[in-house]
């Protein structure tokens, strides 16, 4: 049997979902298709096309757009593919039907691609998991990838691909350094968001941040950058950035305020806002020789970031990168419809590290002497859970145990308390005298509520076996757990039924690489979760409803 496409039904919920070697291969194909296109080359052009009126290609735009719609929609027609688009607004979403059901139709009538623009965060990744089980259930024979067009504030990957292919065309495609000035509103932008896994396509990364601070990017995309080896300086106006004595970047990407995603308070000050972040053209003297800029567009008709003058000068890259859209979709398109991509033959699929082994028994010193004892009593049998929430507060470890209680059903004789554990600080203790000893997979979800305590199994006044518990790497599929981003796809009042998955930073699948960092970490409750869907960042405590 030959090796599966690489590409075929693939989806890209976020921009590290095609991993570096894919994505120079993508822009690798990019360029060739341009440039046949710019001489007018059939037959290398005719190369690209998947020619098939069956090939089933769907445009699900729930927000407004013009670039991201038409430009695939173009790629459509170049494709010569069976397109549709559908019309959300006249669609059984007005009777409370789910994204499940909804795309469980279209992709039954033997459609290929999806592309998905959305206000709810995380969609794509939540369909292309629906959609695996819905292939097994029918065992349908082609494969469906989904394209996420923007979701929300979260990310842009398709406008990430043809940003960075221009960013290459303009660096002589080499992917070895890029020093990038990001303007404009990076609170909500999510082009810029995407950028945090993207520019990791160069080796090298300077990224300088000019926005007001109530426009700055969120703090945990600064830390991850950080984490990635970025070297990260941040401004407050495009004044305060040219007036540092240090280096000014070459390449500047401007973004829209987002005056639809802003609270009443914040969009009370646009005007002062907007002046932090727009280019006047009498600073161009003020620019290094050579500089380009670029944005995302659309730009507001009476308050461009970047004015309407600077159209007919070298500045302008803006229009070039629009255009491009079209190319690198197009291409897009081809992998994922498994048109081109047999010969490319590096790794296939996200990076993602080892996964990290969350049991870790500890050797039995010999118990002579030690006893575990409930209250003035020993324990003869069952279970000890000690070091809960070591560090913590008393408040925080009490709570704490509730929800340790309430999700492993832990109710019973015994007890639990608040005590002090040495250097430690305070520490959580939990008894249940006649409990069994659990299981690998309950051991296994211990260690996502209590990471670092360690579980004692005591039989005949002995400890016969003891774990320590580390943080996993997934934190799921357990009820209790919550994402508190309103516009995630597994938020409750979006009432898509559906739990939050979590990925510990720096582990597995995360995006991130570095070693930890910050106190304790490693420590269990000081680590860091990302939510998979919509990528919002929570400390441990805060994944607990
Ligand atoms: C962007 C978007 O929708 O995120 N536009 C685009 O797709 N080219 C940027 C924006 O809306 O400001």
């Amino acid at each position: 049997m030959s090796a599966p496409h690489p590409f075929a039904g693939r989806t890209l919920a976020v921009i590290s979902d095609l991993n570096r070697q894919e994505r120079l291969y993508l822009y690798q194909r990019a360029r060739e298709l341009k440039e046949a296109l710019q001489r007018n080359d059939r037959d290398v052009v005719d190369q690209f096309r998947i020619n098939d009126g069956d090939f089933g290609m769907y445009e699900v735009f729930l927000e407004d757009s013009t670039r991201t719609r038409e430009s695939f929609k173009n790629a459509a027609h170049f494709h010569r593919v069976k397109f549709s688009e559908f019309n959300a607004a006249s669609s059984s979403f007005n009777k409370s039907e789910s994204y499940a059901d909804t795309f469980a139709n279209l992709i039954g009538y033997q459609n290929r691609v999806f592309v998905i623009r959305s206000k709810l965060e995380g969609v794509c990744r939540h369909l292309e998991e629906q959609t695996r089980r819905y292939r097994r259930r029918h065992h349908l024979p082609w494969p469906v990838s989904f394209i996420n067009a923007g979701d929300g504030r979260h990310e842009h990957p398709t406008q990430e691909l043809l940003d960075e292919f221009t960013f290459l065309e303009d660096l002589k495609w080499s992917p070895g350094e890029i020093h990038l000035a990001l303007v404009g509103d990076l609170y909500h932008g999510r082009t810029v968001h995407s950028k945090v896994h993207g520019l990791g396509l160069f080796r090298s990364v300077r990224v300088d941040l000019v926005a007001p601070p109530e426009l700055s990017m969120p703090r945990h995309y600064v830390q991850e950058m950080q984490d990635l080896g970025f070297a990260v300086r941040e401004f407050a106006s495009i004044e305060e950035y040219l007036r540092h004595d240090g280096e000014v970047a070459q390449q500047w990407y401007f973004t829209r305020p987002q005056l639809e995603r802003m609270g009443e308070r914040v969009l009370q000050r646009q005007d002062e806002l907007r002046r932090a972040i727009t280019f006047d053209p009498s600073q161009q003297h003020r620019l290094p020789a050579g500089t380009t800029f670029y944005h995302p567009l659309p730009r507001h008709r009476e308050h461009p970031t970047i004015p309407a003058a600077l159209d007919d000068t070298p500045l302008n890259g803006w229009e070039r990168q629009s255009a491009n859209g079209w190319v690198v979709r197009i291409v897009l398109l081809a992998m994922l419809g498994g048109k081109i991509g047999d010969d490319y033959s590096g790794p296939v699929g996200a990076e993602v590290a080892e996964p990290r082994e969350c049991l870790e028994p500890q050797p039995l010193r010999s118990t002579q002497g030690k006893h575990y004892s409930e209250g003035i009593r020993p324990i003869d049998d069952g279970l000890v859970i000690d070091h809960i929430c070591a560090g913590d507060t008393p408040e925080e470890i009490r709570s704490h145990l509730a929800t340790l209680i309430s999700v492993m059903a832990l109710h019973g004789s015994g007890g639990e308390w608040v005590s002090t554990g040495g250097d430690s600080g305070y520490k959580g203790i939990l008894f249940r005298p006649r409990f069994a000893a659990p299981s690998e997979a309950t051991l296994r979800k211990l260690a996502a509520v209590v990471p670092g305590a360690t579980v004692n199994v005591i039989a005949h006044g002995e400890v016969q076996q003891k774990i320590r518990l580390l943080s996993p790497d997934r934190i799921e599929d357990l009820p209790e757990l919550i994402c508190r981003n309103a516009m995630c796809i597994t938020h409750p009042d979006n009432g898509e039924q559906l739990l939050p998955r979590f990925l510990r930073r720096n582990g597995v699948g995360s995006g991130g690489v570095g070693g930890g960092g910050g106190r304790g970490a490693g420590s269990g409750t000081r680590e860091g979760y990302y939510c998979q869907y919509c990528s919002t960042y929570h400390t441990f405590r805060e994944i607990w409803r």
